[in-house]
């Protein structure tokens, strides 16, 4: 059965059927609105394909996230972070000449202009770290301009060249842009770092080193930040991605695109989670370690309070980076010497919430933000930079979504509505209302 058949005002219409590579079907309703004048109802695209994609494949139902192929859990224990943005971007894991190629254009592209510091500057040292980096993103565009885009020179006639050159010059800029933001809030001085010497070292180096003072690279952190950013770096239409694409399917810039999707990850009910989830437990260790007080507040719908880190839009099951995350969270404290209490509360609110009907019937799962701040504040990550550390991992999953658009000539995002307003009204001067 390749079609299906709905009936409206006594006539019926066929309207055909998609499968993915894993079985997923959709109804293809581009034809239903010339068919039947009507259009679908779905907020919050709770059920709604908004594009064929080669890069994620997401089952929230068993549980499984594969990158190109690969399931997550052997990409976060094998896999780099660099071979896997070089994955999801061009589609298959480099060869060793590939990567050498695209580091050393990375190391070609990681120089920001010295203006951009003053940009920088100029933000409050109380202003939030993902906004500073969402406009510092876009305002790289400024100090990187396209040739002009007209009839004659569309995104649609852009080259694989062009593609490749633009977003070796995002995988160098944004981590930079990071390390700066980190370092600007510790009063630190601003550095570029060489890639060369790894892309995850590289970062670390970037935001830890100290002045006066010789790196030393500390392989736990550097392991334990590599399997972070593997595990954050795509995951299909969510919010921040879907935004990303919306935005450039307009022929916006990959920055702009991008700049976009770290104002879209920002929120708490996306990326801002990790941020989140740290404050709860907190709050919940300076209150005795009440757990059971939490546990009401979350599941009174008059309060507002949720509990963070917990639920997903697609896992009904359980997020398979949550699994990875708890176990490193346990490695790193341990390797790294310390005991953190907060680790013990979230692991007795994850146990009561396991237990509890209110989020068993609602499958309701700790995610993937729940045990990551933990690791984050453990690699003495202040918690205002956990959604930034979420950007950067985010990123090559961003551009490998942006250039699939790209490549497909996907038309612009542009969705209907139900309108319930008004009915058409005379207007009236303001002395006759
Ligand atoms: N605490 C308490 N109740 C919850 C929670 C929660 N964390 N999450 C969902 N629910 C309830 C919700 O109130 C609703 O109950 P009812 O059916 O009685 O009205 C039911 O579960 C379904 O929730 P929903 O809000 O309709 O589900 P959604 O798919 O629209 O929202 C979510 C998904 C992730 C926004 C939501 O679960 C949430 O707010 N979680 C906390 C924030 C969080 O951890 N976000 C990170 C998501 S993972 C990282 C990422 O990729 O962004």
């Amino acid at each position: 059965m390749n079609k299906i058949e709905i009936k409206h005002n006594n006539e019926v219409f066929d309207l055909p059927i998609v499968k993915g590579t894993e079985n997923e079907t959709g109804i293809n309703i581009q034809q239903l609105r010339s068919k039947t004048n009507l259009i679908t109802l779905d907020p919050g695209f709770k059920n709604t394909g908004s594009c064929k994609s080669s890069i994620t494949f997401l089952d929230g139902e068993n549980g499984i996230l594969r990158y190109r192929g690969y399931s997550i859990e052997s990409l976060a224990k094998n896999a780099s972070f660099l071979e896997v943005a070089y994955l999801l971007i061009f589609g298959d894991l480099p060869l060793k000449n590939e990567l050498d190629k695209l580091t050393n254009d990375i190391q070609d592209n990681a120089i920001i202009d010295e203006d951009l510091k003053k940009i920088l500057d100029s933000f409050p040292r109380s202003a939030h770290p993902m906004g500073i980096l969402s406009s510092l993103t876009s305002a790289l565009i400024a100090f990187n301009p396209e040739k002009k885009i007209s009839l004659s020179n569309s995104y649609k006639n852009k080259s694989e060249i062009f593609l490749y050159n633009t977003i070796v010059k995002l995988l160098a800029k944004i981590p930079i842009l990071v390390s700066w933001v980190h370092r600007r809030r510790k009063g630190l001085s601003l550095d570029y770092g060489d890639f060369r010497n790894g892309y995850v070292e590289n970062i670390t180096r970037m935001m830890f080193q100290l002045p006066n003072q010789t790196y030393v690279q500390n392989n736990v952190v550097v392991n334990a930040m590599n399997k972070l950013l593997i595990l954050h770096a795509d995951h299909e239409q969510n919010c921040s991605t879907s935004t990303v694409r919306i935005v450039g399917s307009s022929e916006a810039s990959l920055f702009a695109s991008v700049s976009a999707g770290i104002s879209a990850l920002w929120g708490r009910l996306h990326g801002g989670a990790n941020q989140a989830v740290i404050e709860m437990l907190e709050a919940i260790k300076n209150d005795n370690g009440d757990i059971k007080k939490y546990m009401i507040k979350a599941k009174d719908k008059s309060d507002p309070f949720r509990l963070m880190g917990f639920g997903h839009r697609v896992y009904k099951n359980f997020d398979p980076r949550a699994k990875i995350i708890k176990i490193a969270a346990h490695e790193v404290l341990k390797d790294l010497g310390i005991n953190d209490p907060i680790l013990e509360i979230a692991k007795s609110l994850e146990k009561e919430a396991l237990d509890d009907e209110y989020f068993t019937s609602r499958k309701l799962y700790p995610n993937v933000d729940f045990y990551s701040g933990i690791i984050y504040k453990a690699l003495n990550i202040p918690k205002e930079m956990f959604t930034v550390m979420f950007a950067l991992g985010r990123v090559p999953g961003w551009i490998a979504h942006w250039r699939e658009m790209r490549l497909n000539n996907d038309p612009i995002g542009r969705p209907r509505q139900i309108y319930i307003g008004e009915e058409f009204r005379e207007y009236k001067k303001i002395s006759e209302r």
